[in-house]
């Protein structure tokens, strides 16, 4: 690039994140983990991580209650770090990607025992920390540390596709995505500017009927007026998703229930579950009680809950089972698979 083009980029540039950030200003969402802009506030780096890995696949609304409940019992990453696994697992139910919540407790343990307790400030340390990635690398540098990373989440990537009008599908358009938002990000607010991309992802550059009239990159985006523009970013064909199916048992004595705790890896891995079998592609031959459809990101699931009498002998099949009163089944930490398993059945016996 001579001088003066590359004069002009960087002149592109602050004109881009000047109308964002002017926007953003104005218009930013008031949420429990962010620093509203311009507030002088400071902000603390346990509590972006904890939302940014919280959020991640998930939206706001659904997080907001978890990022409650988690930071008024566990107010710092040592709390959190001090933690029972138990307790997080059954804190963390509902929120889904249960290997999430096993990644955080190991991340808060890292940051205690490898950085004296306080996380690390630049995107590459983080990214060496158990359960971060590069997204969450990139997301607390920029927000909690003002690092100019390039934060790309399914948003952002939104917001750019139409900008540049990129028409290659996902998820082979990140890296034209990436490297056309690197040299858009300021290094004097890079955690504004990030969160305001995200938000006009959210609120105004909506997958369907985007209010381009109140953009603020209106002015120079592509897909400004097109018919098509709900299209972008390309979408990678759907693959049919297998379905999968499976028993669960419902084993009742004196008012109570039998619960196991599955294994730590794997699907649901260290959550509290009912007890049953493989999930495979026959469907069962025995009809249940009752039975659930759930969606999985790679598989759906028809879980058939049948009786049983009595729990598995053996020591081994014993190990991690316990009663469980039914009248407080709330409190068991179910995911919600087996959260909806329990609430048909109860809806059916009462
Ligand atoms: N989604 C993920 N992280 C977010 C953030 N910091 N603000 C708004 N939406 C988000």
């Amino acid at each position: 690039m001579s001088v003066q083009t590359s004069h002009m980029a960087d002149d592109i540039a602050r004109d881009f994140a000047d109308r964002l950030l002017g926007w953003y200003d104005r218009s930013a969402r008031v949420l429990p983990w962010r620093i509203a802009p311009n507030s002088g506030g400071v902000p603390d780096p346990y509590r972006i991580w904890l939302a940014e890995v919280m959020l991640q696949q998930t939206t706001v609304a659904a997080v907001a209650g978890y990022f409650a409940r988690f930071t008024e019992r566990w107010p710092t990453v040592a709390d959190l770090a001090a933690a029972d696994d138990a307790d997080v697992m059954a804190a963390w139910a509902g929120l889904g990607y249960y290997a999430r919540a096993r990644n955080l407790l190991a991340c808060t343990r890292a940051v205690v025992r490898d950085h004296g307790g306080i996380f690390p400030d630049s995107e590459a340390a983080l990214r060496a920390l158990p359960g971060i990635g590069d997204y969450t690398a990139a997301s607390v540098a920029a927000i909690a540390f003002g690092r100019a990373a390039v934060v790309v989440d399914a948003n952002i990537e939104r917001v750019i596709a139409r900008h540049r009008l990129i028409e290659t599908p996902l998820p082979m358009a990140k890296r034209e995505i990436r490297a056309a938002l690197a040299p858009l990000v300021p290094t004097d607010r890079p955690g504004d500017f990030a969160q305001a991309l995200m938000d006009l992802g959210a609120t105004v550059c909506t997958p369907r009927s985007p209010a381009c009239a109140t953009c603020p990159l209106m002015t120079d985006c592509r897909a400004r007026g097109r018919a098509d523009i709900e299209r972008l970013p390309v979408k990678p064909p759907k693959k049919a998703k297998p379905h999968r199916h499976g028993l669960a048992h419902w084993i009742e004595r004196d008012a109570q229930v039998w619960l196991v705790r599955r294994p730590g890896k794997g699907m649901l891995g260290g959550m509290r579950a009912l007890p049953g079998g493989d999930w495979s592609d026959a469907r069962p031959s025995e009809s249940g009680i009752v039975s659930v459809d759930h969606g999985f990101t790679h598989f759906d699931l028809t879980l058939t809950l049948v009786r049983r009498d009595a729990p598995p002998q053996g020591p081994d099949a014993a190990a991690e089972g316990r009663w469980w009163p039914i009248a407080d089944l709330d409190a068991a930490g179910l995911p919600t698979l087996y959260r909806k398993l329990t609430d048909k059945m109860l809806e059916r016996d009462a």
